[in-house]
């Protein structure tokens, strides 16, 4: 929220047009903030904060319905455009309390979905012109597929700018008041196609990149330049995350050495968490529905593994809780007069996001996303336990 409060207002891609084809809702990030976006049946888009008013479920867990976008949860139906709350399954009778969604601009154009962050009440930039995709609105381009980079948004526009023709200076980039950058790629005939991307900074260290190339193709040269330039972009993805790894071990290295030459800090380093060890469905961003369903089923809070007793050290409060393994960790909480704020109790919505301090959590939620399982530096209590014979908590 504070990194959109203090962005100057521009417009970005967040992603294709035709993700949203057959009702798909496409979750993604911008500047972190979670945004679902969906099209209504009558073809409006909608950029929405990827949070339910009632109980802050995610919507992008929920179902298209016409010109309502549902929430998976309590099943609160919310309306295309305003996205005022339209109807509430439990009381069908009653109209539908005075609560909407909070809506971004939204704008469709050049094959990509746009949206504006802005600060509250300011109005939105003007539209960006950008020449080459103006003359060739779709059909007469072809969509790249987007390509998600675990790198930050100057990393990506470096590497870019590696492919980057004389003719793309970077003044004109700042004038569309959008990151972009241009490279020309050889077509079957051998002619030269130029690309457009444009950049999201999803967050701190993730980047999209979304392109298309202007241009009337036919379908053997669509899917060759699709293939060509999906190519490029892999390898480029590949180099610059290869180079963040390297960058963290260097860094990871570097702090093992230090806390080995100070005996007085006795705590081990923290072990690193394996994505492989992750034994709940994850909550892909790029999930379609479908896949994202089955992760609310109860039944999918069940463990392959048995559940351990472990003990949670309270770092603000002091104190230590045993928690059994027939007890959940909120329950334990509770019994011992710590209280969490929570809503759902299933892992869904969030509310009881709790920071890990020491120790390894054992994810069994929905919410959290890969990266946020990896980090291990927080966990949904309700659900949730450890991995290791003790956790800290930040309670
Ligand atoms: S209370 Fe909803 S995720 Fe824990």
């Amino acid at each position: 929220m504070v990194e959109r409060r203090q962005e100057p207002a521009r417009w970005y891609a967040l992603c294709a047009a035709g993700a949203l084809d057959n009702g798909a809702i496409h979750r993604t990030e911008l500047h972190g903030e979670g945004l679902v976006v969906w099209r209504a049946d009558d073809g409006r888009v909608n950029v929405w904060e990827d949070r339910c008013p009632h109980r802050g479920v995610r919507l992008s867990l929920g179902h298209h319905r016409g010109d309502t976008l549902q929430c998976q949860y309590h099943g609160w139906r919310f309306a295309s455009g305003e996205g005022a709350c339209r109807a509430v399954p439990a009381h069908p009778q009653a109209s539908a309390p005075p609560i909407r969604v909070t809506t971004w601009p939204a704008i469709e154009r050049y094959g990509f979905v746009w949206t504006c962050p802005s600060a509250t009440g300011a109005s939105t930039a003007a539209f960006p012109l950008i020449d080459a995709l103006a003359a060739a609105e779709p059909p007469a381009c072809v969509p790249l597929r987007s390509t998600t980079i675990d790198a930050d948004l100057a990393s990506v526009k470096r590497a870019l700018s590696a492919y980057v023709l004389p003719q793309a200076d970077a003044a004109e980039c700042a004038a569309f008041e959008c990151e972009r950058g241009t490279l020309t790629i050889e077509s079957l005939d051998g002619a030269a196609c130029s690309a457009i991307f444009v950049l999201q900074p999803a967050r701190a260290g993730k980047t999209r990149v979304h392109g298309v190339v202007p241009g009337d193709f036919d379908a053997e040269q669509r899917l060759a330049l699709q293939r060509a330039h999906q190519v490029r972009l892999n390898a480029m993805r590949d180099a610059l995350e290869a180079a963040r790894e390297a960058l963290a071990e260097a860094q990871a290295d570097a702090l093992r050495t230090s806390s080995t030459e100070a005996p007085a800090q006795n705590r081990p380093p923290r072990a690193q968490p394996s994505p492989v060890a992750v034994t709940m469905p994850l909550v892909r961003m790029d999930a379609a529905p479908s896949a994202i369903s089955p992760a609310i089923d109860a039944s999918s809070h069940a463990s392959s593994e048995e559940d351990s007793p472990f003990t949670v050290h309270l770092a603000r409060s002091g104190g230590s809780v045993d928690v059994p393994a027939d007890t959940s960790l909120l329950d334990a909480l509770r019994a011992h007069g710590v209280e969490v704020p929570t809503s759902c109790e299933q892992g869904v919505c969030g509310t009881c996001l709790t920071p890990v301090l020491d120790g390894e959590p054992l994810h069994r939620d929905v919410w959290l996303d890969a990266r946020e399982r990896a980090a291990g530096d927080c966990m949904l209590v309700c659900v949730s336990r450890a991995r290791t014979p003790t956790l800290t908590l930040d309670l």
